[in-house]
């Protein structure tokens, strides 16, 4: 259990960190806290004009659920439930991060990561089925909200362990409530869709 405890510690840290905050600073860019959606994420780094930037992000919050499981999954002393834990702790930490004031961001990016690290093909059906959504309607949100859906589906076909497609339901659940005013002006149209500069504030 310290071993688990540890684990869950390191890797809700990891999730603290907002590649957003840290790569807009880097870059030069506006805080994304303060410009667009308000929201830590590659979308509104996008928003904010650079697609370093934005694919700088989406590679860090990424790599923030993907390394903590996968370290997981290779270590002996973790039992399905465990990286179950530590990957609903890196994610959590993106959300509510310590480092910046427990306002983080949806958890789109960090999700993936996690699920790229337990089954790295659903985790490729995840992405292509993000992009195909987004290059048809063009809004991020819904690429999101509908690749989320997807996937614990897709988990469960190929990788039928339980404990880890309930903690990707869990981020899935999570990452609409966070979403809930992306949904709103999706419902009411006025969700700017990618490429459009309009602010559209949380
Ligand atoms: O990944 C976040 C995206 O789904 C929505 O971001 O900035 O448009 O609210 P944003």
């Amino acid at each position: 259990i310290a071993v688990l405890i540890i684990g869950m510690l390191l890797a809700y840290l990891l999730g603290s960190i907002s590649s957003a905050i840290v790569v807009s600073r880097l870059l030069g860019l506006p805080d994304p806290r303060a410009t667009g959606s308000g929201n830590p994420g590659a979308t509104n780094v996008l928003r904010a004009g650079s697609k370093t930037g934005a694919a700088l992000t989406l590679a860090g919050d990424a790599a923030k659920g993907w390394l903590p499981v996968f370290i997981a999954l290779q270590s002996v002393h973790f039992p399905a439930w465990m990286v179950g834990l530590i990957a609903l702790a890196a994610f959590l930490g993106h959300l509510y991060p310590v480092f910046f004031g427990f306002r983080g961001g949806k958890g789109v990016a960090t999700a993936l990561g996690v699920i790229l690290a337990i089954h790295p093909l659903t985790g490729l059906l995840v992405l292509a089925t993000w992009l195909l959504v987004a290059v048809i309607v063009r809004y991020s949100s819904l690429a999101a909200l509908v690749a989320a859906l997807a996937a614990p589906i897709y988990l469960a076909l190929w990788h039928p362990e339980p404990w880890l497609i309930a903690a990707v339901g869990v981020m899935v659940l999570f990452l609409y409530l966070r979403h809930s005013t992306n949904i709103q002006r999706l419902l009411q149209g006025t969700e700017p869709r990618i490429g459009e500069k309009k602010p559209a504030a949380n």
